[in-house]
Formats: structure tokens, C-alpha cells, sequence
């Protein structure tokens, strides 16, 4: 069975968006919002909904970001969490974090069913399933957590599905949805009760003061009391962000499959990582089969992943053929705690939403309301617990040394790479780093021949991205920055493309 050539979403082609205009002239507002995947529609909806003047700002279209390629599980479930919250937070926090989650999936349960959205949103259980005894010791140790947090979940000794299973453990009544429907919900709703939406408009500064300030990459400007990064990576430049955030790319693929599939979402607990769900397509059952984590631009061969997923839908389900395939990434904090709230010490007026750890379906409904709350200067229970200035020193401290380490160790080894490839010896629908007059460079020959052609230098802070076969892109290792083959942003913090060759 044969991957599809290119990558492509399966959201983003089976529901439209409205579509929205750029940002062409200075603008004055309440509230700007800049972000427009889940996070920032949601926002932005809580806050047009309290009658609050806001205008949502996104590079791009609406949900070019993760959000158009997310596998879309609504689920306080976040793979294995609780134990490793509880060693590193305590009970209270942990529970706090399952309750703020849970809440999340509440509101946007309550939210499709007392507005009609029709985002094919169904309730299953989620489970995490053991298959060897690293992933049975860890499973049973969140098993412990649920019991002390109260978590009402089930413990299984196996499973009615191929996955060779020897434990599992299910949270029961989560959810699973179609994103775009319910974002184009969000969208058209903002726009009714009077906010302003703006597509193709880049942020590009936030200029701290009363009011604040932003600039759009085409030098417009947005001036309002406060702002509210929902960009993914946030999208100013102070806080620090690029030291506590790394990115970590995962892989997807939809199959039809013959498999008599019973329902349910289903994570293991052991390596390789593996996600399975069922989605509606036309009228006929799809599996979303997902996995292949690493950290973005750090992968020898991407589409080893792809091949690595059809192989264990082949095994587990037989498949009849594979419609789609993409890859997206996420951003993952220092503590795996997302940061919601004050950006920064200091500047009142600057919020952030980030580092979801690919749970961003309920963590972008309860980051909105917190980031609202904030807004409209009334109290959440949850301000303390993401609160992006918190700093333990267990398990920051390690994981801050090793990120900057992993960082430098990638900046430095683009920079001395011995390159053989000669971009001449480049076939057809293949790229690679090439030294051209002796300097790196990247190089892809498209399907009709002709040479594409970048300085490899990622314009965010230097280092050197690395060729994805896969996706055909230039993924930055550093800080998770993505580029088009002829070297246009895809994902941030990046914001100029790569220089043209
Ligand atoms: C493979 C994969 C599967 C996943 N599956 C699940 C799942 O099943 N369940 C779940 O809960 N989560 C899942 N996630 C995570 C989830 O999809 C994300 O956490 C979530 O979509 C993030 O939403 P967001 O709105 O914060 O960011 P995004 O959707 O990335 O939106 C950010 C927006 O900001 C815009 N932007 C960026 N910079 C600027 C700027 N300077 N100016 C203006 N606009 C800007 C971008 O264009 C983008 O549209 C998954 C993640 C991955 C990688
Ligand atoms: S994303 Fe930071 S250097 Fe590339």
C-alpha cells in the first residue's frame, strides 16, 4: 500500500472556512488576539461574547497552524500524566490540572450540543494500553493516580483489539470531534457579535505601554489595552520562550481499513508511541493512526515515520488504502505544565497561551477562558497553577540544561557539517543541505526539474534547518521554526522566510 505522495490534512479538506480579509490600515481595539488556531478563535469568542470589543490577527489562513492537523481527541486522558504531575506538583495541583481539563471538555460539550455545531463530536472512552512491562509498570502507577485524585477510570487486563494489549486504562466519556466545523463556528460567531478577524497578517512586535502596541510584519498597527499571544510559539520576543519550549513533531495517517472497528481512542504507554481513532469521511470509517515523535528537525529520515505508522496499521488492522498522511508539531514547557497567563513579569497587558504537549484540544478551551479572565479582571482557580513565571526547580532545572544543550550542540553541528552532495546531483523530488561556494545551503529539485534553492540559516536565531524528505520543508532542530522548500514560514517563532538563493 502506497503513502499518498503528498502530505496532506484531512481537516483541511473537508470543511471550509470562511475566509477573512488582511489587515490593510491601523487599527484600534479592546482586545487583540493574535493566533487563529483553537486557542485564539476560542478567546476570542468568550471575550466578543461579554460584549468586549476584540480583533483576532493570524499569519496565513484561519488553522494553518497545528490545529488544521490535529487528530482532534477531546480528553482530560493526556497519555500518562497524573503520576508525574503528582511526584513533581503534589495531589492538589495534579487534581487541580485533571479538574481544569476535565471542565474544558464540559464547556465544549455543552457548547456543540446548546449550539447545534454540527463538528461530528462523539463521546468515547479514552485508553491507555500497556503492551510490554516498562508500559505496565507505568500504567499501573497511574492507575495509583487516578485512585488518589478521584479520576473515575477502569483498569482492563486486556483489550478486544490488535494491539497485543496486556493492560489498559480508560477514562470514560471523553470525546472526539472535527475541528473545522466547530472553529468555523467560533469564527462566524466572533464576527456577529462585533469582533474583527484578519487573515495574511503577520504580527511581527509587541511595544509595551498604555495602550500596547503591535506592529504587523507589513509595518500596520494595532493599538489596544491588551494582548493575547495564542500564536503557538508566542510570537514576541522577550520571556524567554526559546530557552523553555521545545517542539516535537508527530506523524498521522488515515487508512480505510476492513477492520470492524468497535469505537474508542486508544494511546500505549510504551515506545513506540501509537494513537488510534476512528473518524467519519463521506459517510465511511477512517482510522487516524498517529505517532513517530521527535523533536522537530531532528530526524534522519522523515519518511521512515510514515512508513513506521502504515506498517503497524497493516499489522494490526489491514488496510485497504492510505488517504491521507501528514506531520505537525507541538510545544512541550520545561515541567509539561502549559503556560497560560502573564507573559511576563512586568507587563500587565501581554498574555500567553502555549505549550500544549499535544493536548491542546481541552487545554485551548480552558487556556482561553483563564486568558479571559485575565482580560476581564475576574478570578479562575487556575492562575496560579499555569502561570508562566512559576519555576520549580525539579524537574526545570534539568530539563532547561539539557534543552540548551541540545540546542547548542544542534546549532554548532549545522555550522560544521561536512556536506557531500552537490545540488547537481539532486534527482527529482529530492532535496538536501549543499555547500555551494563553500556555504551551506539547501537545495530541492521539484518534479519538473527545476532547483529550489535557500540559505538554510533559520532566520529566528541562526541555526541551520535540516531537509524533511517527508513533508518537503526546512525544520529548524533549535526551537522548531518550519519553511516551504523555496523557503517560506510555515510555523514559527520564525517570522522571516529563509533567504532565497
Ligand atoms: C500530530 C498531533 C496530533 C495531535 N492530536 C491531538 C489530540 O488528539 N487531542 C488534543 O487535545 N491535542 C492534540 N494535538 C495538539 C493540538 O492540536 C494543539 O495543541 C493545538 O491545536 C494548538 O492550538 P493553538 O491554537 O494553540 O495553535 P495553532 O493551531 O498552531 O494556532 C496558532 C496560529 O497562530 C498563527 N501565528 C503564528 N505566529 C503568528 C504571528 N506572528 N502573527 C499572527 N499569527 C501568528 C499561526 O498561523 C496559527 O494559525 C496534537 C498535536 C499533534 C502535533
Ligand atoms: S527556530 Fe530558533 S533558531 Fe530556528
Amino acid at each position: 500500500m502506497q503513502l499518498p505522495e503528498y502530505p496532506e490534512s484531512y481537516w483541511r479538506r473537508t470543511a471550509e472556512l470562511p475566509v477573512f480579509p488582511k489587515l490593510t490600515q491601523n487599527l484600534e481595539t479592546e482586545f487583540a488576539v493574535v493566533g487563529g488556531g483553537i486557542t485564539g478563535l476560542t478567546t476570542a469568542y468568550l471575550l466578543a461574547k461579554e460584549g468586549r470589543r476584540v480583533a483576532l490577527l493570524t499569519a496565513d489562513r484561519l488553522l494553518s497552524g497545528t490545529t488544521g492537523y490535529t487528530t482532534a481527541k477531546i480528553t482530560a486522558q493526556h497519555d500518562l500524566i497524573y503520576d508525574e504531575l503528582i511526584s513533581n506538583f503534589g495531589e492538589d495541583k495534579a487534581r487541580m490540572y485533571y479538574e481544569a481539563n476535565a471542565g474544558a471538555l464540559s464547556f465544549m460539550r455543552i457548547l456543540v450540543a446548546g449550539q447545534g455545531i454540527a463538528c461530528d463530536f462523539v463521546d468515547e472512552d479514552a485508553v491507555v494500553y500497556a503492551t510490554g512491562e516498562q508500559g505496565l509498570h507505568k500504567l499501573e502507577k497511574e492507575y495509583e493516580a487516578y485512585r488518589k485524585l478521584g479520576i473515575e477510570g477502569e483498569r482492563y487486563d486486556t483489550l478486544s483489539l490488535p494491539f497485543g494489549a496486556i493492560a489498559a486504562l480508560s477514562m470514560k466519556r471523553q470525546a472526539r470531534f472535527h475541528p473545522v466545523p466547530y472553529a468555523a463556528f467560533l469564527a462566524s460567531e466572533i464576527v456577529r457579535m462585533g469582533g474583527e478577524i484578519f487573515e495574511e497578517t503577520t504580527v511581527d512586535k509587541f511595544h509595551d505601554g498604555e495602550p500596547a502596541k503591535l506592529t504587523t510584519k507589513d509595518g500596520d498597527t494595532v493599538t489596544c489595552d491588551a494582548v493575547a499571544s495564542c500564536s503557538h510559539f508566542p510570537f514576541f520576543d522577550n520571556g524567554f520562550y526559546f530557552a523553555r519550549l521545545h517542539a516535537e513533531t508527530s506523524y498521522v495517517i488515515a487508512v480505510k481499513s476492513p477492520y470492524d472497528y468497535p469505537g474508542g481512542m486508544y494511546i500505549n504507554a510504551d515506545e513506540p508511541k501509537r494513537s488510534v481513532r476512528a473518524v467519519t469521511y463521506n459517510g465511511e470509517q477512517l482510522l487516524l493512526i498517529g505517532g513517530e515523535s521527535h523533536k522537530t528537525g531532528q530526524s534522519d529520515c522523515t519518511i521512515e515515520h510514515y512508513e513506521a505508522l502504515k506498517r503497524f496499521a497493516e499489522d494490526a488492522f489491514g488496510v485497504d488504502e492510505i488517504r491521507y498522511r501528514w506531520s505537525t508539531h507541538d510545544l512541550v514547557t520545561l515541567d509539561k505544565m502549559p503556560y497560560i497567563g502573564l507573559a511576563r513579569e512586568g507587563t500587565p497587558n501581554l498574555l500567553v497561551a502555549t505549550g500544549y504537549r499535544k493536548w491542546g484540544m481541552t487545554t485551548s478551551a480552558l487556556a482561553a477562558r483563564l486568558l479571559a479572565d485575565t482580560l476581564l479582571e475576574r478570578d479562575n482557580p487556575y492562575k496560579e497553577l499555569f502561570g508562566p513565571s512559576r519555576f520549580h526547580a525539579s524537574p526545570d532545572v534539568g530539563t532547561l540544561a539539557k534543552e540548551t544543550a541540545d540546542v547548542a550542540y544542534h546549532f554548532v553541528k549545522g555550522k560544521l557539517e561536512w556536506l557531500r552532495k552537490d545540488p547537481e546531483e539532486l534527482g527529482l523530488d529530492e532535496g538536501a543541505a549543499v555547500r555551494i561556494h563553500g556555504r551551506r545551503c539547501g537545495a530541492y529539485r521539484d518534479h519538473e526539474g527545476k532547483l529550489h534553492k535557500v540559505d538554510t540559516t533559520c532566520t529566528h536565531m541562526g541555526c541551520e534547518t535540516e531537509w524533511n524528505a517527508g513533508d518537503r520543508t526546512w525544520d529548524c532542530p533549535c526551537h522548531g521554526s518550519r519553511f516551504t522548500f523555496s523557503g517560506e514560514v510555515l510555523n514559527g517563532p520564525a517570522k522571516k522566510p529563509l533567504q532565497r538563493l
